[in-house]
């Protein structure tokens, strides 16, 4: 095994990374390759300005390319020392991975590398049947293998709760043209490289709902074809709110979807009241933590399969030292 990454493992992790999720699907991640590692840096042109103008999105984004890079570079079997934010001053420069010591990859990460094709996010409605106990367990060890939390909300009075501010907070955000345009401006009828596919974007919202989708889609249901009376919903957390938290937030969040994949789980996002202040406030005491919440999730059983979002060729992704 060699002390070195190769060119050739160097690209397929690259290819490996640009797999992670991202806001409306923009890859805001440039990845700058040398004999030395890898630095992940957030691509200023790829950001969605009105959605996300404080980088929020773009560093948990990019901290889930990391966590893809770091499995797919010990999958190879030389694994990765990661620096988090390595030129302090410089804040887009999100993480440098240089080779550590060679050594074969675990079972896990040998499972959480194979579910990354496999992942994807699903917004259509899961079946009913509650999340299995052990499933449930394996994500919040997920989470915090990786310094963040996972809450998940317990009862029909909690998850009403959380409902309600994550529907406040989509209201708030509604309320702006200009991010009404920007998320139109991301969603897609036609093949592309970015952006949302509407086939991806689960069934129109409709008043009933307990959860705020966000409308990609363009399909109605089937009357009385409603979203699982009562979803898992869980909440993704970190101690503080630094640029170096969200990028740990994000390679949180890459290791529960992965876990979640890998245990047959379907999962979409829900970053409506993480992106307005006063929501992710009410949140954070609704749900009793210290920290600040990172994203929300809707966890459960879905049709395997399903579509995924495109994403831009590797090449264009990478610049050569
Ligand atoms: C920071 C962040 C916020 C997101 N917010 C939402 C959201 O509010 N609603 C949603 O349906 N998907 C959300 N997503 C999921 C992205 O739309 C999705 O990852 C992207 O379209 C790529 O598709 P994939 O997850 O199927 O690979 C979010 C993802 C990230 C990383």
């Amino acid at each position: 095994m060699s002390t070195t990454f190769t060119p050739a493992g160097l690209r397929a992790a690259v290819a490996a990374a640009i797999r992670a999720p991202s806001l409306h699907n923009s890859q805001p991640w440039r990845f700058r390759l040398s004999d030395g590692g890898i630095e992940v840096r957030i691509d200023p042109d790829r950001l969605p300005q009105v959605g996300d103008p404080n980088r929020w999105a773009a560093r948990l984004s990019c901290g889930a390319a990391v966590f893809n890079l770091r499995l797919a570079l010990a999958v190879a079997g030389t694994p990765a020392d990661v620096r988090l934010r390595p030129h302090p001053h410089d804040l887009d420069t999100v993480a440098l991975l240089v080779p550590a010591r060679p050594r074969p990859a675990t079972p896990a990460e040998q499972d959480l590398y194979s579910a990354i094709p496999r992942r994807h996010s699903n917004r259509r409605p899961f079946w009913p049947n509650p999340v299995a106990a052990d499933a449930r367990w394996r994500l919040i060890e997920a989470a915090r293998a990786e310094g963040a939390w996972l809450e998940m909300v317990i009862g029909a009075g909690a998850v009403q709760t959380v409902a309600e501010i994550a529907r406040s907070a989509n209201r708030v955000l509604e309320r702006d043209c200009a991010y009404r345009a920007e998320l139109t401006r991301w969603i897609r009828t036609s093949p592309a490289v970015d952006g949302i596919p509407v086939e991806a974007g689960g069934p129109v919202p409709e008043p009933q709902d307990l959860l705020p989708q966000r409308a990609f889609g363009v399909r109605t249901r089937a009357p009385g074809r409603d979203f699982e009376p009562e979803p898992l919903v869980a909440v993704l957390g970190v101690q503080g709110d630094s640029a170096t938290d969200q990028i740990t937030a994000g390679q949180a969040l890459q290791r529960v979807l992965l876990t979640a994949t890998d245990s047959r789980l379907a999962v979409s996002m829900l970053s409506q009241p993480i992106e307005v202040p006063r929501a992710r406030e009410q949140l954070r005491l609704a749900l009793g933590r210290y920290g600040t919440p990172q994203m929300v999730m809707r966890i459960g059983y879905g049709q395997p399969g399903g579509p995924s979002a495109p994403r831009r060729d590797v090449d264009e992704t990478i610049d050569l030292a």
